[in-house]
């Protein structure tokens, strides 16, 4: 099995319906209204109707140990598909909004990755991100609150929500996250096109969230690939969004060939039916991947990791120890090229 790393999830959002029931009997409240469909998974319409649904489903989970248990139960699953680390985004928008201190937020969410890596052997870290749609000044704030670095496992400054508030709002909050030696990462390029895109290069980051609308302006794909800007794409999402009609009209394989870095992310895994392992298994059936280029898929994820230079080391030599276990009856073990 190639191993494998993710940089684009939301870790609200990787909390299936079962989950969230559990965390929401424990905490004693109603599973809001309207955030399930008739079959049990999570119902939404749209991108704007899917952010609600997102907030509806955060608004249950209150506690520390709700965030150590989504922390955990999701990075055990990724380590079962051959994941070796998560960034994992999280919101102290929505903790706050449920009256959670920092330091059981982040203290829940370092006791998920602290447990996994001692169970499942897999690495977390860290990504704050602001709401785009609370505006600027809220993001400053979060800025600022990630600056002050509210736990060693924080290492990057994000923004995620409604694109159609521009990148431009937002030139302060980057400035200190930045600033505070964060690793800098914006969604853009999903719902909004090159021009959004653009404006998202303005400010000091190395990595867009999805970005794959670059395709629509040649000159952009090209910067893109120049600057060695790294696209954390998330073709399933995309297509159950409707970003894309479909896998087979995605632009992955056209970004990939310009020469620009990609890496795959499930975003909200059960809202999308994905997971990290399916999209390396949609780049393989639908785009004709082999081992090498996905293996290339997550050496883009190491390389442009916002953790230490001693954790990037560690993942590289586990990426070239070779095929993880479950190798293939047969397989010659390191170096073998059996998925
Ligand atoms: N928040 C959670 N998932 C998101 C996505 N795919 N785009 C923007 N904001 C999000
Ligand atoms: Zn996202």
């Amino acid at each position: 099995m190639i191993a494998k790393a993710e940089l684009h999830v939301h870790l609200e959002g990787t909390a299936p319906p079962e989950l969230i029931g559990r965390i929401a009997a424990r905490n004693g409240v109603a599973l809001p209204p309207g955030m399930l469909a008739a079959d049990g998974r999570f119902h939404y319409t749209n991108f704007l109707h899917f952010l609600e649904t997102y907030d509806l489903a955060a608004s249950v989970i209150r506690t520390a140990e709700d965030y150590r248990d989504i922390t955990y139960e999701y990075l055990a699953s990724v380590a079962q598909e051959g994941g070796i680390y998560v960034e994992l985004t999280a919101s102290p928008d929505h903790a706050t909004a449920v009256g959670l201190s920092d330091e059981e937020h982040y203290g829940g969410i370092a006791a998920g990755i602290d447990d996994a890596r001692r169970d499942h052997g897999i690495e977390g870290r860290i990504i704050v991100s602001a709401v785009r749609n609370y505006g600027g000044e809220n993001a400053v704030r979060v800025a600022h609150h990630a600056a002050a670095r509210p736990h060693p496992y924080v290492v990057g400054f994000g923004l995620a929500g409604d694109e159609r508030v521009p990148p431009t709002e937002f030139a302060q909050a980057f400035a200190i996250a930045h600033d505070a030696g964060l690793g800098c990462s914006i969604h853009a390029g999903e719902w909004e096109g090159p021009r959004s895109i653009r404006a998202a290069l303005e400010l000091p980051v190395t990595r867009l969230d999805h970005g794959v609308r670059a395709i629509e302006d040649p000159k952009l794909v090209e910067e893109i690939a120049d600057r060695g800007i790294t696209l954390n794409t998330c073709p399933t999402s995309n297509v159950v969004l409707g970003v894309y009609p479909s896998l087979a009209e995605h632009p992955l394989p056209h970004l990939r060939a310009a020469g620009i870095r990609v890496t795959l992310g499930s975003d909200d895994p059960p809202y999308f039916g994905a997971t990290l392992g399916g999209e390396y298994d949609v780049c393989r059936a639908q785009f004709g991947w082999d081992d090498q280029h996905l293996r290339e898929v997550t050496t883009a994820a190491i390389d442009a990791a916002f953790c230490d230079e001693e954790l990037r080391a560690q993942l590289r030599a586990r990426l070239h120890e070779g095929p993880l276990a479950e190798a293939p009856a047969g397989a010659t073990g390191p170096g073998d090229n059996g998925e």
